[in-house]
């Protein structure tokens, strides 16, 4: 006997959670990249804490509270960001600075 096909309402409702999911997971894999690209995350961690290896090491001070501004200037002219900076457009910069501009 064939199964009984879902009712409309609930296949849509599933489509809707799928497209959802598939969506999330986009928007996941882009920010990963983006800060895995430039590895923004290898040394100041994911949240801007500074809390990796690298940051205890090398004494790297939080993200937390800076302007997208003072961000962006920072990647741009630190000597020791060049290899970040180099691997960024200007509007992934921008889009990294606004990024941790929201870090709390
Ligand atoms: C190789 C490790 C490394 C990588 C990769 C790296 N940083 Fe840094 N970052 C540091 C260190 C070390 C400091 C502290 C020394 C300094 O000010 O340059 C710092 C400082 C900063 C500061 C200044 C913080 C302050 O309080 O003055 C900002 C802003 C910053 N990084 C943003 C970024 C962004 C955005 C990226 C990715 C595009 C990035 N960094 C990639 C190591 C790194």
């Amino acid at each position: 006997m064939n199964p009984v096909p879902p009712p409309m309402e609930s296949r849509i409702v599933r489509r809707m959670k799928i497209l959802l999911a598939i969506s999330t997971l986009i928007l996941g894999l882009t920010l990963a990249a983006g800060s895995a690209d430039a590895n923004c995350a290898s040394c100041h961690g994911a949240s801007g804490a500074g809390d990796t290896p690298v940051g205890a090491a090398m004494k790297i001070p939080p993200l937390q509270g800076k302007s997208a501004d003072a961000v962006s200037k920072h990647v741009s002219e630190a000597a020791n960001h060049a290899q970040a900076k180099g691997k960024l457009s200007d509007d992934d910069l921008a889009a990294v600075s606004a990024f941790v501009a929201t870090f709390k």
